[in-house]
């Protein structure tokens, strides 16, 4: 083992919080929902029990209705904005912890089936119970979505905010978001400006059409029905389609290894559904995967990572993937390391900006495991050295700039952490 892995495990070990994981100190003092389920699969790679953990203090914050919030707020912490009283969701899961009151990529299904695959290779049948809870719940999530994010059925799911994207403040969602106001009843108190430059972060105007979009969920009580009318920001996104189908087709393997043939069956329905969606959001003149504005009608054209995030979920034909080839490579022409989150030749291009530039070790994990699954290994293995080169010059930070290769963002970052682990497994 080298000292750079051992260096991975212990940023996991300095933000296990007991149980879970926080993405990093003081920035994000709470458990994300996407970030866990990535940290889970680095933990896979040296401690099972830990991995499985993970994933269970996570569905501890998982709503009455299926819904996984982005936010698990196990603890008080004072280091972030906007914490449980901006959100005040307590009356829509009975229980404790308090959550924030929107989802994230449902990458949980695809780190079950990771963690699980890893346990049976070490003849842990012990970790069968558990399995199923987990199964059960990643399920119920899935359900959650193609209700509450399909309701008008065109087999892709919707975001109804920046943040749930997991991509904040990416120039694709600068129209739509245009269109939100910022007013906002709530005194804004920013508190990531203290740990991380404001030149890579969100500007306040972002911040305000932020809290102004929870403002409004909020006045609805986190209705999920009310929320889709009232909804000022509505976007069905490829990127979290991709994953949702992704992690339908891992639980689908999962639902097989435990025989459980209705789960199948239904699994089966949603991962058809979500596949003809993602279809049609080719565009052969962009060369890559186009979300869909629900407000204005129209394609979002944004050159973004997200072009590039559905390879994790289907089979390109040979025009495709030769398109894509060449689009990737053009991205990364000049770059210290790819894949830039926009592309450089776009004008929204930032190379530091968080969502508007940099590059994320996750997101180049995905596209890395894309690229595999439709028979670009070479070009997958070019991005995951670069990757794993980036990570150990300029250490485990949250993201990093494609031009210098300078790390960016919060320092000691689980998920960076959990993808050097992985891409090295
Ligand atoms: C933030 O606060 O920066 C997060 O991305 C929201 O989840």
């Amino acid at each position: 083992m080298s000292d750079i892995t051992d260096a991975a495990r212990a940023i996991l070990a300095f933000n296990d919080r007991g149980g879970y994981t926080v993405p990093t100190d003081a920035l994000y003092p709470f458990q994300w929902n996407w970030d866990s389920a990535f940290v889970s699969m680095g933990f896979a790679t040296f401690n099972i029990d830990r991995a499985y953990q993970e994933l269970e203090r996570l569905i501890e914050g998982q709503w009455d209705d299926g819904m996984l919030p982005h936010i698990v707020f196990h603890v008080p912490s004072d280091t972030y904005f906007p914490g449980p009283d901006v959100w005040n969701t307590h009356h829509r899961h009975h229980k404790k912890p308090t959550t924030s009151g929107i989802t994230q990529p449902p990458v949980f299904g695809m780190a079950l089936r990771y963690i699980y695959e890893i346990a049976l290779t070490e003849g842990r049948e012990d970790v069968l119970a558990r399995t199923r809870l987990l199964f059960h719940a990643a399920l119920r999530s899935h359900r959650w979505w193609m209700k509450v994010r399909d309701p008008e059925k065109r087999g892709l799911v919707a975001i109804l905010h920046p943040w749930e994207s997991g991509s904040d403040n990416s120039p694709a969602w600068d129209e739509a978001l245009a269109r939100v106001s910022t007013i906002t009843k709530t005194e804004i108190c920013r508190q990531d400006t203290k740990h991380v430059s404001a030149a890579m972060r969100p500007h306040h105007a972002d911040y305000q059409r932020f809290i102004h979009l929870v403002e409004v969920y909020r006045e609805c009580k986190w209705d999920p029905v009310k929320q889709w009318s009232a909804a000022p920001f509505k976007v069905a996104d490829v990127q979290m389609t991709a994953i949702l189908a992704r992690a339908t087709a891992d639980l689908i393997w999962i639902a097989s290894h435990l025989n459980l043939l209705d789960e199948i069956n239904e699994l089966s329905t949603i991962h058809r559904i979500l596949l003809d969606g993602l279809r049609g959001r080719w565009r052969n003149n962009l060369r890559g995967f186009v979300s869909l504005d629900l407000i204005s009608g129209k394609d979002i054209q944004k050159p973004t990572q997200a072009y590039f995030i559905p390879l994790i979920a289907i089979e390109l034909d040979t025009y495709q993937r030769e398109a894509v080839q060449d689009e990737i490579e053009r991205w990364c022409n000049g770059m210290i390391v790819g894949v830039p989150s926009t592309a450089p030749f776009s004008s929204d291009f930032e190379s530091k900006r968080y969502w508007r530039g940099p590059v994320w070790a996750v997101i180049n994990w995905l596209i890395v495991d894309g690229l595999c699954k439709n028979h670009l290994a070479e070009l997958a293995a070019i991005i995951e050295g670069n990757t794993i080169n980036a990570i150990e010059r300029a250490g485990f930070c949250e993201y990093f700039d494609p031009i210098t290769g300078e790390g960016l963002g919060g320092n000691s970052f689980s998920w960076t952490a959990a993808a050097y682990l992985v891409l090295r497994h």
